[in-house]
């Protein structure tokens, strides 16, 4: 069996939702210390549902797919549906990860959660 599922070559190769939102509604960066990995969530929100959703993500090809499907996974979501996203459900959209690239996906599910919980403080503090 290759290492990889030919989704996560897939989403590595040509990751979706790469960049920068200017004036993002909710801004999350998390880091693994350990791999020294990190990834950036941008979201757009109205209505309090994900209009768009963008990463940067310096790390390696489990995290990159990783940020990839989760942007996909919670695009036109409502924010309360995305703060329901977990590693599992994006290591499984990607039909699977090796067993130690799993903390791959854990950033992913960790960065859009801190993006979230961004949008909430703002939105509270307006
Ligand atoms: Fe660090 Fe994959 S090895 S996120």
């Amino acid at each position: 069996m290759a290492l990889y599922s030919e989704k996560v070559m897939d989403h590595f190769i040509n990751p979706r939702n790469v960049g920068v939102i200017e004036n993002a509604d909710g801004v999350g960066e998390v880091g693994n210390a350990k791999c020294g990995d990190i990834m950036k969530m941008y979201l757009k929100i109205e209505d309090d549902t994900i209009k768009d959703v963008k990463f940067e993500t310096f790390g390696c090809a489990s995290a990159i797919a990783s940020s990839s499907m989760a942007t996909e996974l919670i695009k036109g979501q409502p924010v309360e549906k995305a703060m329901e996203l977990t590693n599992k459900a994006v290591a499984e959209a990607l039909d699977g990860l090796p067993d130690y690239k799993m903390h791959c996906s854990v950033l992913a599910e960790e960065a859009i959660h801190s993006a979230l919980e961004d949008y909430n403080k703002r939105r509270k503090s307006e």
